[in-house]
This record gives structure tokens, sequence and C-alpha cells, in this order.
């Protein structure tokens, strides 16, 4: 598992190991936008202020994944113990 801290609220949640960020999010009454859940649309994406994703979508390029800036919530996850993201 691994922390997320949202920057805007100052909340951080735990996502446990087996569950996705969007789940957390959603099960801590957070709105967040998403339509396919499975990484392939997009409509998730955000931006990651601090930490390292583990990128697990099908919509990045090669380098944007690199770069580390934006992940989409719904699937991917954290190299890093924790990560802080725009929302
Ligand atoms: Fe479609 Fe995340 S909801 S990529």
């Amino acid at each position: 598992g691994f922390t997320v801290v949202l920057k805007r609220s100052g909340r951080e949640v735990v996502v446990p190991a087996g569950k996705t960020i969007m789940e957390v999010l959603k099960e801590e009454g957070i709105r967040v936008a998403y339509s396919c859940q499975s990484g392939v649309c997009g409509t998730c994406e955000t931006r990651v202020i601090e930490g390292v994703p583990d990128h697990r979508d099908n919509v990045l390029s090669a380098r944007e994944r690199e770069r580390g800036n934006v992940m989409m919530i719904c699937c991917s996850l954290a190299q890093s113990d924790r990560l802080v993201l725009d929302l």
C-alpha cells in the first residue's frame, strides 16, 4: 500500500494493496472524474505533484510515463510510499 495526499484539501488516504486510488477516493466520498475505469479513456488524468507513479494505463506515451507528472488514478499505482496529487 501507499499514501495519497490530496493537495487541495490536505487530506491523506491510504491505498491498500489490491485497491486503486480511485476506489479509495470514492469510498472516502471524494468526487473524481472518471469514465472507463480501466486505463483507456484518459478522463481520470491527474497531475502528480510529488512521488513516483507506477503507470498501468494505456493512455500515456512512454515519454509521459517517464516524465511522471500526470497519471490515471483509475488504474495506476505508486512506486513511492507517498503520492501528492493535484486533487
Ligand atoms: Fe478512463 Fe481512468 S477512467 S483512464
